[in-house]
């Protein structure tokens, strides 16, 4: 596996990939490579000629006092990891050549960034954005992956995708989890072994409004209570949001309607991590009629 850090050798890497007629494949990731990054280059595998990881712990989308400086790093593990899981390249930038000194450039989407993250995070998703597309005009490829964890980035990708006309196909890969139903996430180290078993709340809260969906209820009050219930078992949980809302846009209608699809979202904090989780969940055709 190459081992990439300078940008001008990366851009030549993809270059001479592409005019040889191979199709690429890039999987951004922060690092601290786990389970659900692995599933992520295996199915870029599938997909393409050429996989290139990126690992960078992307400063403009942390805000102040979020976990930046103790973000877990482990750049030899990952190079480990990454190339067993089937990655041609693990591409590490410097912070000091992604934005250099005199470097103003944000690139902001409207809409889908709004709501929910955008809410407790200000700021975050322009600096996701930001770093996609300075991904993808140095790798330039053909498709990108990322996990449905974060949900509402993978909206925000899409639409940076179709807004800035990028010719990158962008696929979806289903959350992974540990077998208690605990998200995986590079940020789990930071739980407390104690912490660990009550952060499964968030699980337990998307299963039971998911089941209550496929049982026909499609009112979004009634699903959104139920989230509220199950994580308010768990007192220790700070909750930013519990929510329910039109996959494809993140409305939030009052009642939402056969075969639509929605995501059920939510976020909190336990001790000091922050925690995300969503499910995806079909409202049935012909829900169980109501009294
Ligand atoms: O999902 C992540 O790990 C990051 O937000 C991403 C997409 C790699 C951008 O820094």
């Amino acid at each position: 596996m190459e081992f990439i850090v300078s940008l001008q050798l990366m851009r030549q890497y993809a270059e001479q990939q592409r005019c040889a007629g191979r199709r690429l494949a890039l999987v951004p990731t922060m690092g601290y490579l786990h389970e659900g990054h692995l599933q992520l280059i295996r199915r870029a595998r599938q997909l393409a000629d050429v996989v290139i990881t990126s690992v960078f712990v992307n400063p403009t989308q942390f805000l102040p006092g979020e976990d930046y400086e103790r973000y877990p790093r482990d750049i030899d593990r990952d190079r480990r990891l990454a190339e067993a899981a089937g990655s041609d390249v693990l591409f590490a930038p410097l912070v000091q050549e992604m934005y250099p000194a005199g470097y103003t450039t944000r690139v902001s989407v409207l809409g889908v960034s709004e709501p929910f993250e955008g809410v407790y995070r200000p700021g975050h998703f322009d600096g996701v954005a930001t770093v996609v597309t300075k991904l993808f005009v140095i790798t330039r490829p053909h498709i990108a992956l990322f996990g449905q964890k974060d949900w509402q980035q993978t909206l925000v990708v899409r639409q940076l995708v179709r807004d800035l006309n990028f010719e990158v196909d962008i696929h979806v890969v289903p959350t992974v989890r540990e077998p208690d139903g605990l998200a995986m996430s590079s940020r789990n180290v930071y739980l407390e072994p104690e912490q660990r078993q009550k952060a499964t709340a968030l699980y337990r809260a998307l299963q039971r409004a998911r089941a209550l969906v496929l049982q026909g209820e499609r009112r979004r009050s009634v699903i959104v209570q139920a989230l509220l219930e199950e994580l308010a078992r768990v007192p220790e949980l700070q909750l930013d949001y519990a929510a329910a809302a039109r996959a494809q846009t993140l409305e939030e209608p009052e009642e939402f309607a056969p075969g639509e699809q929605v995501v059920l979202l939510v976020a909190a904090r336990l001790g000091g991590t922050r925690l995300i989780d969503n499910e995806l969940v079909d409202v049935p055709q012909y829900g169980a009629e109501r009294a």
